[in-house]
């Protein structure tokens, strides 16, 4: 079918209200707590975030991506900076992250500029991958066309043939991104539409927390 309308399609959110009070001082506490009570809920995709990115036209670009690590420093995740994401980063590394977890009816968005992790740590996170994913990436040159899956499998096999002892080095161009937020928001769905919002953005000596209108 190619129409569809989704106008009478709504549902409510009742899960439990976010009261100013509630809030962790520092959001990186704030967006642990809540990451932590999602993997709970969705064990397998609690982790997952979309990764938004503009490039050097100034064309926005969003697509999933796993959260590796977090702590007060930023959120880290791991790609070919090759890639369409990697280039768009090259020219404007500022970008936001979003995750979505549906079962708790919670969106955090976080935004800020992003660097890429030390050698060492991609080095560190590469080598601790399974030995398919380790070829994957040296075989697979992210988002550049190919003219089918044959060739993708060819390369792959070309690699097992090349490093048959499974030691594959860390391609050049795989690594990793770390976000350094300037700004979350935290948005808990509430009944009727009037849902909460608030919202943290770095100040020269913390965080200024405010509520939003939904
Ligand atoms: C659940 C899920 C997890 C993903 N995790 C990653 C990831 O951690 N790193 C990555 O490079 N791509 C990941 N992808 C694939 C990306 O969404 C995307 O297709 C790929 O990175 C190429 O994006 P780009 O062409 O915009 O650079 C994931 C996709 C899904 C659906």
């Amino acid at each position: 079918m190619s129409e569809q309308d989704y106008r009478d399609l709504r549902r409510e959110y009742d899960a439990e209200a976010l009261r100013r009070t509630m809030l962790a001082a520092s959001p990186m506490e704030q967006f642990g707590q809540w990451l932590a009570a999602a993997q709970e809920k969705h064990p397998d995709d609690a982790t997952s975030m979309s990764l938004a990115t503009v490039d050097s036209q100034g064309w926005p670009s969003a697509r999933i991506v796993l959260l590796k690590h977090f702590d007060e420093q930023g959120l880290v995740w791991y790609t070919d900076t090759h890639s369409r994401k990697g280039q768009a980063l090259a020219a404007n590394p500022r970008a936001e992250l979003l995750f979505y977890w549906k079962g708790l009816e919670r969106q955090v968005r976080i935004q800020g500029r992003v660097e890429a992790v030390s050698a060492a740590e991609a080095d560190q996170y590469f080598n601790s991958r399974p030995l398919g994913s380790r070829l994957s990436a040296a075989a697979s040159q992210q988002s550049s066309v190919v003219p089918d899956r044959a060739v993708l499998e060819a390369a792959v096999a070309a690699m097992q043939e090349r490093y048959p002892d499974g030691q594959v080095p860390r391609p050049a161009r795989w690594g990793g991104y770390r976000l350094l937020p300037q700004r979350f928001e935290f948005w808990q769905g509430r009944t009727s539409r009037l849902h909460d919002r608030f919202e943290y953005v770095r100040q020269d000596d913390g965080w200024l927390i405010q509520r939003l209108a939904p």
